[in-house]
């Protein structure tokens, strides 16, 4: 067995309501002004949740909201924002890349160097401020995970910051903050959690540790996700759901993602598809193609889906994968990279751009070159 290390959340408080308590959490650790991050949607909840803190002696100062997918340069116009006001703490609310930013925010606010200069593994010297993140989507595992990825405009590519400098004081996931996604987020925002689940455990790094958090998140959301998308008050559902997603971030810093991953990026720089729908897309084509690879783990993970056991491990497996697809299909995702403003003439940039996201695509269990990639992007067309 090699070794992981694992930088977890010192404090993770998990249920619903619980995001009540994030203010009186950072002002018992000594905070007064907390910079609070949101998008647009989560903004109405951030004020009600402000308003209690204020109550409880934390001070807010609510930075413009977060776009959906930003770019570094619309990072760094918040990051000059925020910049312009003394706070001793972050407090990111909503997605992840509200979540992402606000991890970002809370490492470099106090420093000068473009964010540009932290991509990559392990770059980063350390953190300015106290951090606390509070999901309101079910799928990134943001809140717990050492990543933060931005848009690079200038390649058009999904640029990650990782570093265990990133991963927060504290989290506080609350499913309650969860029940007013509708269902295309819920749908999306849950097959990325799935994605990360299946990719940490048919992975080169897997480790059992790890496996335990992967297996777990794929039982919970495979059985709950359609339900929280038919219908978004679904208490039972929208907890398994968030407990998987919350599985599933566990699983992002010490094994990570990889090919679906590494072939989504292009899809989200360059034609802005949500993270979700890009790799919900993609999974079952990078799946087919590791199939034959890692046979145990994908038959392990059909079981995992509820799948009773085939005459053998081949067919478990390939009974996961049609699993998969009909439950995409039944959450009403998208069916292929036309659906989603490709154009076939696209696809070779793309896979080039994908042969890029080398620290992802070296975790796959079946290596991959740019005519692999190429070959999955067009059976996934
Ligand atoms: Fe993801």
């Amino acid at each position: 067995m090699h070794t992981v290390t694992i930088h977890q959340v010192p404090v993770l408080q998990v249920g619903e309501g619980c995001a009540e308590a994030a203010g009186a959490w950072l002002v018992g650790r000594g905070c007064r002004r907390a910079l609070a991050v949101s998008g647009r949607s989560g903004r109405p909840v951030l004020e009600r949740l402000c308003d209690r803190w204020h109550r409880e002696g934390l001070e807010t100062v609510v930075l413009p909201p977060v776009p959906a997918e930003p770019t570094v340069r619309q990072y760094e116009e918040l990051w000059r924002e925020a910049r312009r006001h003394e706070v001793d703490a972050v407090l990111g609310l909503g997605g992840g890349s509200v979540l992402d930013v606000a991890k970002l925010l809370a490492a470099l606010l106090k420093r000068d160097e473009p964010v540009t200069e932290f991509f990559g593994i392990d770059r980063l010297p350390g953190r300015g401020l106290m951090l606390v993140c509070v999901p309101t989507t079910a799928g990134t595992g943001s809140e717990v995970s050492p990543n933060a990825i931005l848009l690079d405009e200038t390649v058009w590519l999904k640029q990650g910051v990782i570093s265990r400098y990133l991963v927060p004081d504290a989290a506080f996931v609350d499913p309650e903050l969860t029940y007013s996604v509708p269902p295309p987020v819920t749908a999306a925002t849950g097959f990325d959690a799935l994605t990360h689940c299946i990719e940490a455990y048919a992975n080169r790094r897997a480790h059992p540790w790890v496996d335990m958090w992967a297996l777990q998140g794929i039982r919970w959301i495979g059985a709950h996700l359609l339900r929280a998308v038919q219908d978004g008050r679904d208490r039972e559902a929208r907890r398994f759901v968030a407990l998987g997603s919350l599985c599933g971030g566990l699983c992002l810093g010490p094994v990570n993602t990889a090919a679906v991953h590494a072939l989504a990026y292009p899809l989200g720089g360059r034609f802005r598809v949500p993270h979700g729908v890009a790799n919900a897309v993609l999974l079952p084509h990078v799946l087919r193609y590791n199939l034959e690879a890692a046979l145990d783990r994908y038959a392990e993970v059909a079981r995992a889906l509820g799948v009773p056991a085939g005459r053998d491990e081949r067919s478990t497996a390939a009974e996961g994968l049609a699993r998969l697809e009909d439950l995409s299909r039944a959450c009403g995702l998208p069916r292929g990279l036309s659906a989603l403003g490709v154009r076939r003439e696209d696809l070779p940039g793309m896979a080039r751009a994908a042969l890029q996201v080398q620290r992802l695509l070296r975790n796959n269990p079946r290596s991959l070159e740019e005519g692999d990639i190429l070959a999955i992007y067009e059976a996934a067309f």
